[in-house]
This record gives C-alpha cells, structure tokens and sequence, in this order.
C-alpha cells in the first residue's frame, strides 16, 4: 500500500457526543425516536452516550496511540443549526472548532459527513423530513456554513452517510427514525436526499473550497448463487437496487435502468438540471460494506420468502432471494464475514463506475460480550479486521483497484441505533456507566496492521 493510505477509524456524532441538550443543540429525530418507548432495545437512548462532547481529547489521545492517520466522524446537524433552518448555535460550531484543532495537533486528518441520520426534528415536524425538498435544501445551507467554519482546515468532505438506510429503514420499514412505513416513500425520499448531495457539492465547488467531496453509500456483497444466467442477473440487479440507487446518480446523473424498468414512475424523475448537478458529483466514493449473501432469482426451498431486509430498494421491486454458506462466521448483529466479498465488491465497483478513488468509510463487526474481561478479549474482531484488510490489499494491489483509505468501524463501544448499547462495535471497550475505555485486542491488532503497511509502504 502508498504511504499516504489513510488508515482510519470512524464514529458519528448521535452515536457517541451525549450532550444531547447541552449548549443550545437542538432536537433531532433520533432523540425523539429513542424516547418513544419500544423502539430501542433496553428504552436506551443517547443523552450522554460515550459522552465524548467532554471527553474529545481522551478520544484523540487514543487514536494517537491506535497509529491512524485519519478520522471520520459527523457534525450533528442540530448542534449547529438547532432548528436546522434558522439561526446559527456558535457553541455547536466552537465544539467542532476545537475537535479539529486537537485532532489536526495530533496529526491525524479529519474527515467529515454532514448528515449520518440525524435530521433536526423541526425539518421533520414542520417539513415531513427527507419527504421534502425544503429539507434539501436547508441541508445545502448548512452544507455551506459548515465549509465557511470549518473549510480552512477540512478538507475532506462526505455528505450523506448510507442514504439507504434512511430511505428503506427509516422511511420503508420504519424500524430507524423517523419510523415511517411505506412502498413508496422510500424512493421520493431518497431523490430528496440526492438532490440534497447535489445543492451541497454545487456550493462546495462554486464556493471554491479546498479539496474533494463525496458521499458514503452502503452495499453488501450479492454473488450468484448458481453460474446460471438468471442468478447472475438477480446478484447485479441486487446491487443496483442497493448501491446503484444512490451512486448511479452521483456519477452518471440517473438511476440505474434496472429500476426505472421496474418501478416506472414509482420512482422520481430528475429534470436535465438536476441530472446535470447530479452527474460527477462526487470527487471520490465512500464504501460502507460489512456482508455478503447469495443470490439467486428463483427461491430455493418452497416457502421461501424474499429477504426483508438487506437487500437494497423495496423487496416486493425485486426478483432476488438472498442464501448464506451455513460455514461463515456470524457476528453478534448477525452479519457474515466473508472477506472475499469485499475484493469482489471492490472490483465490481472499479468495472462499473471506473477508476474513481474509493475510500471505504466504514467496515468493522459487533463482538457480543458479557461483561468487560470478555469484550476485550476480542480475538474475533482482530480476525474480521485482518481478513478484511487482506481483501483490501488484494484489491488493491492485485486487482489495481483505486481506495485511497480504509476506515475501521468504529473507535469505541457506542450507542448502535435501535440495538442499542450492546451491540459493541469498538476496537475500544467503553463502559457507559464511568466512561472508562479501556483499549481492546483487536485495537492492538489494528495498530499492528497500520504499522506494517505503513513501514513496507511504497512512495505515492
Ligand atoms: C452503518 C452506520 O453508518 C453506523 O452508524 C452503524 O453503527 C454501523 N453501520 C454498524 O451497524
């Protein structure tokens, strides 16, 4: 790997700041979903979470140790515009100030995402959130006023973070906020949040900020379940449904014709404006990816239902089953670690979007534990990582695929959405009733990977 890779961790602002009322930060949906009973396993919610709004310098002072020269992390919407709309919270904006700051004297580059599913309640009370193009573009604006504060320093943007999930488990299945439940939505709300991506590289680039902006989109692996024809074409018609949806657009300014084809008018138009914003708008793509399934077009037992969930787009859209090998190791959360699905997903993409630098914004497993001993204990993880590390190499210096960057999931334990606090995802163990981390295994291990590409690293 080049010298200048970027092996990073990542986390995002609702899942470890707390603070969650504290220096005029506003409401967002996910405070209001998480304290409407029922939905969060164990009513948790995350008012203080990893409460790393005070705790940012033992943070940074980790990373440090850990050896990454990058760190992805999200601005909460509503910590610096609390309404989303309206007046400017300068303590939102002092909080991020002084994040950078400490993380550029540790010599570690941040990236940034505007929006990882934190949208200020009011846009959705007032606006029905992502249903509207209002929201699109009071996110440009906020966009632009987090280029202005933070821009002389960042230079490394990404807008949205999975706009799958907000669409399909957000505004589909209504497990994630705002909780909505419907076929239809899903797609208006995620052309809403494409156009959103497009004001807000349009300000970025007319406002002639330094350096590169994208969007982090997710996808599972599909690979065929057969070498048949019809599971080939039920594995691409997978991902486009998943992936295309969200970087089709990005980078040749439409849907991918798969789903126009099935979904007709179900599915918005963009007008030649939009499509021409939309086409090449983002500088590089960011990969999150974590699984991998089959997938054949026909079901394989009789009572087979499509998958409900993972498998991109609305279910009913698709003609596509999705398998699993029972031999694969399953993390806590249920996911697969099939490794060399994350190479072919890396070459698949490289085929269809071409030579685009690739940053993979997120990849990481959840380790069950009961208590502190076994969590950092965490052989299993230390394996998930290298695995994974070693398709990326693979892929890169094999296949000639261009990543620019790797992103482990996540820094430290933290509040894992409706699975709440025990889903442990972190390298570092976090107890949540003192805020004591404690560095885990697989923390080590990693640190161990980054020294080894870094000291048999090529020049750029
Ligand atoms: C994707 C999301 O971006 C992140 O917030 C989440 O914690 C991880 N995947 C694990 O589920």
């Amino acid at each position: 790997m080049k010298k200048n890779f970027i092996w990073g961790t990542a986390t995002s602002a609702h899942q470890i700041e707390g603070a969650w009322l504290e220096d005029g930060k506003g409401m967002n949906i996910w405070d209001a979903f998480s304290h409407t009973p029922g939905k969060i396993a164990n009513e948790d919610h995350s008012e203080v979470a990893c409460d790393h709004y005070h705790l940012y310098e033992t943070d940074i002072a980790h990373m440090k140790d850990l050896g990454v020269n990058g760190y992805r992390f999200s601005i909460a919407w509503s910590r610096v515009i609390p309404d989303g709309k309206g007046k400017v919270n300068p303590q939102g904006i002092d909080f991020y100030n002084r994040l950078i700051d400490s993380l550029l004297a540790a010599g570690i580059t941040p990236f940034i995402t505007l929006y990882h599913w934190d949208l200020p309640l009011t846009l959705q009370m007032e606006h029905d959130g992502w249903l509207s193009e209002v929201t699109a573009d009071a996110f440009a604006r906020y966009a632009q006023i987090c280029f202005e504060a933070f821009g002389d320093r960042v230079t490394n943007w990404i807008t949205f973070n999975e706009n799958w999930c907000t669409a399909v488990i957000g505004n589909g299945q209504g497990h994630f906020a705002p909780g909505r439940i419907s076929d239809d939505e899903p797609y208006i709300v995620a052309h809403n949040l494409l156009l959103a991506h497009g004001k807000a590289v349009q300000n970025f680039r007319q406002g002639d900020f330094p350096g590169q902006i994208g969007i982090a989109n997710n996808c599972d692996w599909r690979e065929p379940y057969t070498d048949s024809p019809e599971d080939k074409a039920a594995a691409q018609e997978a991902l486009e449904f998943f992936f295309g949806w969200f970087t089709d657009p990005v980078i040749f300014g439409d849907y991918p014709a798969i789903m126009r084809e099935r979904l007709g008018d179900r599915l918005p138009h963009f007008t030649p404006e939009q499509s021409e914003m939309l086409k090449g708008s983002s500088d590089f793509l960011g990969l999150n990816h974590y699984t991998t399934h089959y997938a054949s077009r026909e079901p394989i037992a009789p009572d087979q239902m499509k998958a409900d969930v993972g498998n991109g787009g609305d279910q009913d859209d698709q003609q596509v089953y999705l398998h699993h090998d029972p031999d694969w190791p399953r993390t806590s959360m249920g996911w697969f670690v099939v490794p060399w699905g994350f190479r072919k997903l890396l070459n698949w993409i490289k085929e269809h979007y071409g030579d685009i630098p690739i940053f993979v914004t997120e990849n990481g497993c959840s380790v069950a534990a009961d208590n502190k001993e076994d969590a950092v204990n965490d052989q299993f993880r230390a394996d998930f990582v290298e695995g994974y590390t070693q398709a990326l190499t693979q892929a890169v210096e094999e296949d000639g695929v261009n990543v620019k960057g790797y992103f482990c999931w996540t820094l430290m334990d933290n509040f894992e959405w409706t699975r709440g606090y025990n889903m442990r995802f972190g390298l570092i163990y976090c107890d949540f009733e003192t805020q004591e981390r404690t560095p885990k295994a697989s923390f080590h291990h990693y640190a161990e990977i980054i020294q080894r590409h870094r000291s048999g690293g090529t020049e750029d």
